[in-house]
């Protein structure tokens, strides 16, 4: 792939995880670290690519030349991503957004007893659902991730029809790969193909070989 492969092309990236809030100290998240993404980011921005990087709470520095955008919620994610996504070639979901959220947030910090706790939670809405119904679909290039503890290429599989995607990357949970490790083992999936399953490298890496994949069909 060219240097330029994705020159002058729109890119949204979302990365890292939401926070939920149970109170004012407290929230449901999830271990996701925004490296991947992070990395994804910084290889469109080197293939030429206009860059959105929307990024979930991290403690990442920006890749240089990305438009930066912060998001807490789920919610606060859809609306991002809503508004990026009218100008934009492609969006790659990086981000792992909470599937549910506290049905009521309490206004001060919840009090410890002796009794049980329940929270009471409802689903988070799917946005990469929402944005396969939308006329904008059309013309814009969709990249999901997907997270397997089993089944993956299921998974991963019905994860990419669901969405209607036109790529999803498969991610597998190990000792060296997932959430805050620096390499990671992906397979990539496109309709009607046969899985490509890429070797253990560094996230980097990783990310360069799926921006040239991806630039394949921006
Ligand atoms: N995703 C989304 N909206 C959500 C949850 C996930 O758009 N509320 C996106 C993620 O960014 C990712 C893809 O959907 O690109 C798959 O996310 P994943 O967490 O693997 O799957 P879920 O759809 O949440 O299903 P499950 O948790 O049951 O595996």
């Amino acid at each position: 792939m060219s240097k330029e492969g994705l020159k002058g092309k729109r890119i949204i990236v979302t990365s890292g995880p939401t926070r939920e809030p149970i109170d004012p100290v407290r929230f449901i998240s999830n271990h996701s670290s925004g490296k991947m993404g992070f990395a994804l980011a910084e290889a469109a921005v080197d293939l030429g690519a206009v860059v959105t990087l929307i990024a979930g709470p991290t403690a990442l520095q920006p890749p240089d030349g990305v438009d930066f955008v912060h998001f807490t919620t789920t919610e606060d994610l859809h609306i991002a991503v809503l508004e990026a996504i009218e100008n934009a070639d492609c969006l790659i979901m990086a981000a792992a957004p909470a599937d549910y959220r506290p049905v009521r947030t309490a206004d001060t910090k919840i009090k410890k007893s002796d009794d049980k706790l329940i929270l009471e939670l409802e689903p988070t809405v799917d946005i990469l659902k929402d944005i396969a119904s939308r006329p904008l679909r059309q013309r814009l290039v969709v990249v999901g991730f997907a997270l397997e503890t089993d089944r993956p290429l299921e998974n991963a599989r019905r994860k990419l029809l669901e969405k209607k995607l036109d790529m999803i990357v498969l991610n597998q949970v190990g000792r060296d790969t997932g959430f805050d490790s620096d390499t990671n083992q992906v397979t990539v999936l496109m309709p009607g193909g046969d899985p490509i399953v890429l070797p253990l490298a560094k996230k980097k890496e990783i990310a360069s070989r799926v921006l040239d994949m991806i630039a394949g069909i921006c």
